[in-house]
């Protein structure tokens, strides 16, 4: 049985609007998008503005990388550790970091974070997101939402390779060249795995230079020059 046109399934539409929600939250609600290498300071950043806007009132909430890849997007063996999962069943659901289930994964966080602004949050998403074009999807979503436009703000977060390998949290650089030395590899992004610098990022930052008070400053003005926190 064909399942490629989604016949059996069709769209259902409430009656409170998005004006609605503006109203209950007092904001408008919109996902930030943090995209960068391992180990750059998307998280950081992330965490540090949630707090600022949190503490000013605005309804806020960060979806990580790490974090999702322990639920949401668990990975193989993840599920088969903490699941219970058969072999079979955590290749299928689970989530790696080949090319395909990133992209998967992307797909996926796009989607909720759209859930999560539609209902009036700022979704606040840190995660390498490596391709332009699942960036550029998840951007399309929020653009062609049926129950209006979500703002979407794209935040390069552009700290050099060298800084990222330097500081190296969790001993994964270290790794992966060690793997490649060893001719195996392990795909990291950034040394043995591709990452496509945003073209037209909203914001750029860059925690070689920059605070992440400068960075929080930085996409506050951004949110206001836009109307999106009053
Ligand atoms: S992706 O590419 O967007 O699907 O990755 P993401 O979900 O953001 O997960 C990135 C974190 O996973 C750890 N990790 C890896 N990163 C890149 N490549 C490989 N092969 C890899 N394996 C594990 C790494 O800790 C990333 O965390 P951050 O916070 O980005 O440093």
């Amino acid at each position: 049985m064909s399942d490629s046109k989604p016949t059996q399934i069709f769209h259902h539409e409430g009656t409170v609007t998005r004006d609605d929600r503006k109203t209950l939250l007092k904001q408008t609600g919109a996902t930030i998008w943090f995209t960068g290498l391992s180990g750059s300071g998307k998280s950081t950043l992330a965490a540090a503005l949630e707090q600022v806007l949190i503490q000013h009132g605005h309804a806020a909430y960060r979806l990580d990388g790490d974090n999702i890849r322990f639920g949401l997007n668990a990975t193989p063996k993840i599920l088969t550790d903490t699941r219970g999962a058969t072999e079979a069943t955590a290749n299928r659901f689970g989530l790696t970091f080949a090319a395909e289930d990133r992209e998967e994964n992307i797909r996926r966080i796009g989607e909720v974070a759209k859930l999560f602004a539609d209902a009036g949050l700022f979704a606040l998403t840190s995660f390498i997101s490596p391709y332009r074009k699942d960036r550029d999807a998840a951007r399309k979503i929020h653009a062609e939402n049926k129950t209006g436009a979500i703002p979407f703000l794209e935040v390069f977060v552009n700290t050099p390779i060298d800084t990222c390998e330097q500081r190296d949290p969790k001993g994964l650089y270290k790794r992966a060249r060690a793997a490649v030395a060893g001719g195996k590899g392990m795909g990291f992004t950034g040394v043995d795995d591709p990452y496509e610098a945003p073209l037209n990022p909203e914001l750029t930052f860059d925690a070689a230079t920059q605070s992440v008070q400068d960075g929080v400053a930085m996409i506050l003005n951004y949110l206001q020059e836009k109307k999106l926190i009053v």
